[in-house]
């Protein structure tokens, strides 16, 4: 009949039709359960049908009526959700990614980096050496034999001699500072020499605010034939004022080390503003950063360089010091606690 086939059409309309937005979810109710709904009229039409067919033009009346209440149910439901589901439909699935967290550089890393370029830009090339370091590449090299006082300038680490890879009796130290890394240049390098050697070295200090028994350092040095004290000096004047602004003054004051002769520090124009400069200066407005001097002849004559015919300078500065006084860190030991609170501060420093 017809009337039966109405209603299994109506059916399947309800349970298909669509509503997005709210407005339309209203639209179903008033059309498929208002007090008006289509389903009225087909109702009606029962007088119409046999006796024997009645009850089965009831149940799918009802059928029809619970369809059209579940279907009112889930897009009600569906459109309460509305901001879920659009935001799912909106799903860009060509942006770029959230991105990873990335660590940060460690400033004893930015602050070498910086010196370094400074120096390759003007034609030193990087070398190293190893930490674990021999008596004579520390020490006996650099015109500091076993006997001389000037040892004593550098509490160092011994490690025992005569492990397997070691030939016996030569003894081992944690390097003392980067200058080992010249006599092993030199001894494998010709002349013209131009290197810059940044590294970790240790010594037996005691552990404070200022100082610590590890920490790196930037040696440079620099053999050809009659480099002088004035080649040295206006090189020192162009890193100072690379790493520190073009203001900047320096100032050489004599000095010994072993391996260089004659020897100076490096004081950098500080000033005298804040009670801070009066403390790191000691009152005189200068700054220490490094040491340097002409390399010792005898040190040359060690490495296999002629030094009747060659000559160079050399100079060491160390990098703790210096990263403390661009990023006025108070704390020495700040450097090696891995605290990423302290770290995460340099995420921004290129
Ligand atoms: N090696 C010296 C130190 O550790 C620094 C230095 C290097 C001085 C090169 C002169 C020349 O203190």
């Amino acid at each position: 009949m017809e009337v039966f086939d109405r209603l299994t059409q109506l059916i399947a309309e309800i349970e298909s039709a669509p509503a997005p937005t709210p407005e339309a979810v209203e639209a179903f109710r008033i059309r498929y359960l208002g007090s008006k709904n289509v389903l009225k009229p087909l109702m009606g039409e029962i007088r119409t049908i046999p006796h024997e067919r009645k009850r089965e033009f009831g149940q799918l009346v009802n059928r029809a009526k619970e369809v059209a209440q579940q279907r009112y149910d889930d897009l009600l439901t569906a459109t309460k959700n509305g901001e879920q589901s659009q935001e799912a439909s909106d799903l860009d699935l060509t942006a770029p990614a959230e991105p990873l967290p990335l660590g940060s550089r460690h400033p004893i890393a930015l602050t070498m980096r910086r010196i370094v370029s400074i120096f390759e830009r003007i034609g030193f090339t990087v070398a190293e050496g190893p930490e674990i370091e021999d008596d004579w590449h520390n020490f006996s090299a650099m015109n500091t034999p076993e006997d001389h006082p000037a040892r004593d300038m550098q509490d160092t680490f011994y490690v025992s001699a005569g492990m397997p890879a070691w030939p016996d009796n030569t003894a081992m130290l944690l390097r003392t500072h980067t200058s080992s890394v010249q006599a092993r240049t030199m001894e494998t390098q010709k002349p013209p020499i131009r290197i810059i050697a940044p590294g970790r070295v240790y010594r037996n200090e005691t552990i404070s605010a200022r100082s610590h028994a590890q920490f790196h350092q930037v040696e440079g040095l620099y053999i050809a034939e009659r480099v002088s004290f004035a080649d040295m000096k206006a090189t020192l004047l162009h890193f100072a004022r690379a790493m520190y602004g073009l203001e900047t003054k320096i100032r050489l004051r004599p000095s010994y080390f072993p391996f260089t002769e004659p020897s100076a520090e490096m004081d950098i124009w500080w000033g005298l503003q804040t009670e801070h400069d009066h403390r790191i200066t000691k009152g005189t407005g200068w700054l220490e950063i490094m040491g340097c001097g002409m390399v010792d002849p005898q040190v040359l004559t060690n490495c296999g360089i002629d030094p009747e015919r060659y000559s160079g300078y050399a100079f060491g500065m160390g990098i703790e010091r210096q990263a403390m006084l661009l990023y006025n860190i108070q704390d020495i030991r700040l450097m090696f606690e891995n605290d990423v609170r302290f770290l995460r501060q340099f995420a921004s420093v290129l």
